[in-house]
């Protein structure tokens, strides 16, 4: 037996004495599904794989791992993009998949709320509060995979922020058990509850390291009736901004997407599905995906037709969707570019914020930057313009050693983020720190944020047992 087994066989051991041993999944094959994220770049093989069906069978897991030392690794749907939820201590994981714990356990439409497990697939949980007719406005590609507890644990972001927030505003309580198997209960549906600390807080975002979400409840809202989508073309990345500027105005603020794109983007989606075509006549240097909906008596299309047509000076060109399927149609555009845009090789996968006003003046140093740095390498620059937050791209030359193609990422993060600074901005918008941005995190977190960091780190996973080194490396006490 080599130390890899050995060592899978006393920590299964030692776990089937406090949970069902049916739970825990050893199989080298059966673990392969649970070693990769989304991002292909991330591998770690896990001891084993736990999967709790209840929140008292992961507390029960919880607690013999406390007992025993055993590190564990939370994972829902691995769509995540920083390597966070993978197994990757040298000294071995256990993976916990939450992907068993996946019920709705209430749609309430007076409270404009519901509660569900946190291995329930983001889709799943929209359809839900679907039929209920509400509307569950956390909006991402990944949402057919993606699972509620990881969007938690990620502040996940989406295309309806700059309308119903980030996941953060969305949640009105949590269930999570603790590193020490502890259950804290703040499942409350509550819309106003000013006692004390908002521990739920602090879980959100906190990537798995200080505790797993077990369930969540979040705000609904009512589901919009009426919804308009439109694909615009503009002269540059200012004429943009001043569209934004005027559709928040003009649109009364029912605005709920406003996703830039760049040309090299698109043209990413239109050569790899020879089925989409161009919405345009001509190509354009930047575009912008549109979206207002609304409930009620009010008539949305007017409003966006009068806002295009209030808006002629800045436009060159657009079309609105006439029905679901075209709209559906342009956000493929959207989808497929970001599915494709790395031809399948590894690249440089960023996600920053500046403030809004600053959107235009960074792209435009950043593009000029990295044309002076990598003049070969292809940038391909989307976002989400209400949020100031944009991925900015870099696709290695096509042909390049593949044995070069880690080291110009790194440098072509150097510069992006050297010009990010500058602005103002954050390294990790939406996708969080994992391990793939705690290098460019670590360098640039101030001292007292980071000492605040690790004594809240150390109040709630003392042995430093769960997502232990994720965000920051919490083994420098
Ligand atoms: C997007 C995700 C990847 O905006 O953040 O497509
Ligand atoms: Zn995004």
């Amino acid at each position: 037996m080599n130390a890899f087994n050995s060592l899978q066989h006393s920590v299964a051991a030692t776990l089937a004495s406090a949970v069902p041993a049916s739970i825990l999944l050893t199989d080298p094959d059966a673990l392969i599904r649970y070693s990769n994220d989304v991002s292909g770049i991330r591998h770690g093989r896990p001891l084993l794989v736990a999967r709790p069906r209840s929140t008292e069978e992961l507390s029960n897991l919880m607690a013999c791992c406390h007992r025993h030392g055993i590190p564990a690794v939370p994972q829902g749907g691995l769509t995540g993009l920083v390597g966070g939820a993978v197994a990757s201590r040298p000294e071995g994981e256990i993976v916990v998949s939450l992907e068993r714990m996946d019920r709705i356990r209430s749609v309430n439409v007076i409270d404009y709320a519901m509660v569900v497990e946190a291995g329930c697939v983001l889709e799943s949980a929209k359809a839900a509060a679907d039929a209920a007719g509400c509307l569950l406005p956390i909006a991402l590609g990944s949402q057919g995979s993606c699972r509620i507890g990881g969007n938690v644990a990620t502040n996940a972001g989406g295309f309806n922020v700059l309308r119903y927030g980030m996941t953060r505003d969305l949640v009105l309580g949590l269930e999570v058990v603790l590193a020490d198997g502890r259950v804290w209960n703040g499942l409350r549906t509550l819309r106003k509850d000013n006692r004390g600390y908002d521990l739920k807080q602090l879980f959100i975002g906190s990537e798995g390291t200080l505790g797993i979400v077990t369930a969540v409840a979040l705000k609904l809202f009512p589901r919009p009736e009426q919804v308009e989508t439109a694909f615009l073309a503009v002269e540059s990345i200012e004429a943009a901004m001043q569209l934004y500027a005027r559709a928040r105005r003009q649109c009364s603020d029912l605005l709920s997407a406003f996703e830039l794109i760049l040309r090299p983007g698109l043209e990413v989606a239109l050569r790899s599905r020879t089925d989409l075509r161009d919405p345009l006549q001509e190509a354009h240097p930047v575009y912008i995906l549109a979206e207002v909906s609304a409930t009620g008596r009010i008539d949305l299309r007017g409003l966006m037709e009068g806002f295009l047509f209030d808006s002629g000076d800045i436009l060159r060109d657009g079309v609105i969707a006439s029905n679901r399927a075209q709209a559906d149609r342009l956000w493929l555009l959207r989808e497929v570019m970001v599915d494709r845009q790395g031809r399948g090789g590894p690249y440089l996968r960023s996600d920053v914020s500046v403030p809004i006003s600053r959107i235009a003046g960074f792209v435009s140093d950043a593009l000029a930057a990295l044309a002076r740095s990598h003049p070969d390498a292809t940038p391909i620059t989307y976002g989400h313009v209400g949020d100031g937050n944009l991925h900015l791209n870099v696709i290695p030359p096509e042909g390049m050693a593949p044995e070069a193609i880690p080291a110009m990422i790194h440098e072509a993060e150097e510069v992006l983020f050297d010009i990010l600074d500058r602005h103002g901005g954050s390294i990790s918008a939406e996708h969080g720190i994992g391990l793939v941005k705690q290098a460019a995190y670590l360098h640039r977190v101030d001292a007292t944020t980071l000492d605040l960091s690790r004594r809240i780190k150390d109040a709630f996973d003392p042995c430093h047992l769960l997502s232990e080194g994720r965000i920051f490396n919490g083994h420098a006490k």
